[in-house]
């Protein structure tokens, strides 16, 4: 399963890049909002850092004005992934950026009709939220399940993103049900690498080191 970092903060992601885990980033209106920066800016900085693919979505929510948003946003450079929502407005986006050759994330992913509803239409990822069925008392993860499960039956090349991780138990579950993809919030990052056996042991092995006999 490829790691993504789901934040829009430059600094964040700065710092995560050289453990060269993190394969792309996704980002979202709320948390580029957080940036206080010109939006383009954002996407710019963030695509020019990381290689790999960096999901900017789009604020429009007509056909027409997704499809200005998308064209713009994927100029900026060619990682830049358009995120889609899933509407009716946005679906009919996806056959027309696929055939310019744009890459698509549908996002707001809470059943596997839309997941299919997505795939079919020429999506190149799709996003289940995982933490916000799990806060109405749904199984997120099962959701990714079925989907992976669907896509692999019919063959579908649309990739599955394991998104609103809210902890690490999240992104272990979606490695074990065969996710592609999960974008992890940085806090959840940064508790992945934490185990109290690990701290205490390197501290042992140092102190044991200090204390032997010379
Ligand atoms: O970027 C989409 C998703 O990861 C949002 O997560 O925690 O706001 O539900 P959350």
């Amino acid at each position: 399963m490829e790691l993504f970092l789901d934040s829009a903060n430059l600094a964040e992601i700065q710092e995560v890049a050289p453990y060269g885990v993190i394969s792309g980033v996704t980002t979202n209106p709320s948390l580029v909002a957080k940036e206080n920066k010109d939006f383009f800016a954002v996407v710019a900085e963030i695509s020019a850092l990381i290689p790999g693919p960096v999901s900017a979505e789009v604020l429009a929510t007509d056909t027409a004005g997704m499809l200005d948003e998308a064209r713009q946003l994927a100029q900026i450079r060619e990682n830049v992934i358009i995120k889609i929502p899933m509407t009716k407005e946005g679906i009919k986006c996806l056959p027309i950026l696929s055939k310019e050759g744009i890459k698509t994330n549908v996002t707001l992913i809470f059943s596997q009709n839309q997941a299919l509803l997505a795939a079919r239409a020429g999506a190149t990822y799709v996003s289940p939220f995982v933490g916000r069925l799990d806060d109405l008392g749904f199984d997120g993860i099962s959701l990714v399940q079925d989907i992976v499960e669907m896509f692999k039956f019919y063959q579908l090349p649309t990739k599955v993103i394991a998104a609103s991780i809210r902890h690490p138990l999240h992104v272990v579950e979606a490695a074990k049900i065969g996710a592609d993809i999960a974008t992890i919030p940085y806090k959840v990052f940064q508790q992945m690498f934490e185990h109290p056996l690990t701290a205490s042991g390197v501290e042992k092995f140092m102190r044991d080191w200090q204390e032997r006999v010379k």
